[in-house]
């Protein structure tokens, strides 16, 4: 099956940065293909290439075989790709419903109060509709965020962090709204750091380091890789063993 996105060799500097250095990897349909990495990476950098919010110096990236290089962040939302922010950014003042029906407005179409209505039942913020969304708990703005992005009806979901800040339950209640979209047909591309999320729910997992992918597979396969021990894993269970000497 051809991919949903493709990217080839991208790049992109900041100065002397380069926080994207020739990345290259596919996400197949219907899955979940989660993206990991340590910090400055390019994860974000890799999330606002492909929504458009910045334009990439060289390389390609291909949605459903069509080039999204040049093309503004509307354009790139109405081909079908919505996205969440690393740093929450919902219209904190307006409702929880006003904010979904923002998404579902910009899809257009009739039924957008009524698709507004479904989504938060069926993500269970129903009963807050009418609070102002920064009177819900941190974790249900981030569930907030995703149904706004799921009003718009995209079929490919980019999320940035999503469990950041959450609490197991609300962790666990995301990992089963992911399987949720995906059993939609909604392809998932996600970042996240909660490797008990991404080994759980991923169907795929790319791994980034200095803007370049250093591995790709099943997530069993990735997590043994020797290249991502030493990159990423490795540095976690080094601390995990030291944790636990100096508990001794
Ligand atoms: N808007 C920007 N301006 C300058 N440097 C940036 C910008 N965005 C990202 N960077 C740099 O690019 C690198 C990758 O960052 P980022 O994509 O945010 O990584 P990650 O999401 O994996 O933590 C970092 O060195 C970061 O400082
Ligand atoms: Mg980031």
């Amino acid at each position: 099956m051809s991919p949903v996105l493709s990217v080839r060799d991208a790049r992109k500097r900041f100065g002397n940065v380069a926080a994207l250095d020739g990345l290259s990897f596919d996400v197949a349909p219907g899955t979940i293909t989660s993206v990991i990495g340590p910090n400055g990476s390019g994860k974000t950098s890799l999330m606002n290439l492909v929504t458009g919010f910045y334009q990439a110096d060289s390389g390609s990236l291909r949605f459903n075989g069509v080039e999204l290089r040049g093309l503004p962040p509307h354009r790139i939302a109405r081909l079908g790709i919505g996205r969440t922010f690393q740093q929450i950014r919902l219209f904190a003042d307006l409702s929880v419903l006003d904010n979904v029906r923002i998404g579902a407005e910009r899809k257009g179409g009739k039924g957008a109060q009524q698709r507004s209505h479904a989504l938060l039942e069926r993500l269970g913020l129903f009963h807050a509709r009418d609070w102002p969304a920064q009177a819900l708990s941190y974790g249900h703005q981030r569930r907030l965020e995703i149904a706004r992005s799921l009003a718009a009806e995209p079929s490919l979901l980019i999320l940035d962090e999503p469990a950041a800040g959450m609490n197991p339950t609300e962790k666990r209640d995301l990992e089963s709204l992911l399987r949720d979209i995906r059993a939609q047909g909604i392809t998932v591309l996600l970042v996240e750091h909660d490797m008990d999320l991404i080994m759980g729910v991923s169907d795929f997992v790319v791994v980034m380091n200095a803007g370049q992918t250093i591995a790709s597979g099943l997530p069993a396969a990735v997590q043994s890789d020797p290249a991502v021990i030493e990159a990423y894993l490795g540095v976690r269970h080094e601390v995990r063993h030291e944790v636990r000497h100096e508990a001794r």
